[in-house]
């Protein structure tokens, strides 16, 4: 790539700030990037990596020599006109985004007509059109702001940043507008480019949009089991209509994740702050809420009651390939049996560092057989390929019982029956 290709800074180094850090450097921008985490920042100099994110670390060592690292914002500032902001925006108690961190990075921005804040953290609508407020009152107008929503996903994320479905960026037509466009180019993506408010909205409602898919077809799941229907043959055939789409369509024990939670929550909380009561999303959160629970009610309905009864949880990770546990089904499932005073044991191939510092009450296995060992039930909790990959038969010897809970109907159940299993997924035959 050519070495006319701008320099950038990247502020917040977690999922998407280094990927997105890494992809730009990839496409052959020096990138400094800044964390307010020294560990992150010391390890990320060692050249660790300090997510599981398949291929990132392949594409940092590749191009270890155009990246630096740095806990001082001034780094970034004294190297890089454009600077991509990816810090966390977490739930507060209301439902609302939390912007403490994004407040934080503009407060650090000194007054400049040479830099621009492009936002890629997931903000409310209105975001943009705040901080300009805010930058004006402090003498900082001519700071420039551009939105960049990220849409990457968790687990093909490197992917998602070199092969984008789009870009949107939104902008009041100003050079650092011109300038994102450009280090996009490169990427050949469909470019939405539009107005700031209309950006950030973009990405608030394609999550909120995903979500509401996944908790509709929760609810045929739920519809199914009683009335004899198969939701697998149901998705399948809603699917291949071109106007609905197969994507998103999986039944199972609800979304998690640090984006749909917290952005759902957030849009919810944005319509009800502005006046509407956005009656569709409190519906799909209700719905999520209430899906993750359903595994508790299949388990009492086999068992009976779960005192003392030995539960595996396969997998814990929100999903596979990841080892992000922010708001995994697990997290309640896992509370929820250790209250009824089940004695569960989880397996997850990458996750189980993560889940230590969030999970309490249950006992870490390192293999899937280990955790099947003696128990009287297992739930498959996150999909990972090694986890459906399984010798059946060797999970029936291993367990007491032969319950088996596939909580995203991903298992085939004709191969675990052939086994002695006895399989039950979610809204499935
Ligand atoms: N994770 C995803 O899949 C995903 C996808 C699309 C959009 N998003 C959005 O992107 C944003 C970042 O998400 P993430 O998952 O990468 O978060 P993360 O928690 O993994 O990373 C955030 C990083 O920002 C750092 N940070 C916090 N305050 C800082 C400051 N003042 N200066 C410098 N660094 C600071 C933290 O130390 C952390 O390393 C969020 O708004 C999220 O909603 C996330």
């Amino acid at each position: 790539m050519s070495d006319s290709r701008q320099p950038i800074g990247v502020i917040g180094t977690g999922y998407v700030g280094l990927v997105t850090a890494a992809g730009f450097a990839e496409l052959g921008s020096e990138v400094w990037c800044v964390d307010i985490d020294a560990e992150k920042i010391a390890r990320l100099r060692r050249g660790e990596v300090p997510i599981y994110e398949p291929g990132l670390e392949e594409l940092l060592a590749r191009n270890s020599e155009r990246m630096h690292f740095s806990t001082d914002i001034a780094d970034a500032l004294a190297n890089a006109r454009l600077l991509f902001v990816a810090v966390g925006t977490p739930p507060t108690y209301s439902g609302d985004a939390d912007l403490s961190a994004v407040q934080a990075v503009a407060d650090a921005i000194p007054a400049s007509r040479e830099h621009a804040l492009i936002m890629k953290s997931t903000v409310p609508c209105g975001t943009g059109a705040s901080l300009r407020r805010v930058f004006d009152e402090q003498d900082k107008g001519g700071l420039a702001y551009v939105s960049c929503p990220e849409f990457l996903k968790e687990g093909t994320a490197v992917k998602d940043f070199l092969h984008p479905d789009r870009v949107v960026i939104g902008d009041d037509g100003g050079w650092a507008g011109d300038a994102v466009v450009e280090l996009y180019a490169p990427l050949g993506a469909p470019l939405v480019r539009t107005d700031i408010a209309s950006a950030e909205m973009v990405k608030l409602a394609s999550n909120a949009f995903l979500a509401t898919k996944i908790s509709f077809i929760n609810e045929i799941a739920n519809v199914c089991e009683p009335t004899g229907a198969d939701v697998v043959e149901v998705a399948r055939g809603m699917g291949l209509d071109d106007r609905i789409g197969s994507k998103f369509l999986q039944a199972g024990i609800g979304y998690g994740g640090s984006c749909f939670p917290k952005d759902v929550d957030a849009l919810k909380q944005l319509a009800g702050n502005s006046g509407y009561h956005f009656q569709l999303l409190t519906a799909v959160i209700e719905v999520n809420e209430l899906q993750k629970r359903r595994v508790i009610g299949k388990l009492h309905k086999h068992l009976g009651g779960l005192v003392g009864k030995r539960i595996a949880l396969l997998g814990l990770a929100f999903k596979p390939n990841t080892d992000d546990m922010r708001e995994a089904s697990s997290l309640v499932l896992s509370a929820r049996l250790h209250a009824d005073g089940a004695d569960v044991t989880a397996y997850d191939p990458v996750a189980e560092e993560q889940a230590r510092k969030l999970v309490t009450g249950i006992a870490f296995a390192d293999s899937a057989l280990e955790a099947l060992r003696d128990a009287d039930a297992a739930v498959l909790v996150t999909e990972w390929q090694e986890l459906l990959e399984l010798d059946w038969g060797a999970v029936a010897e291993a367990m007491r019982g032969t319950l088996v809970i596939d909580g995203r109907n991903a298992l085939d159940p004709q191969l675990l029956r052939e086994s002695g299993l006895l399989y039950e997924g979610i809204g499935r035959r």
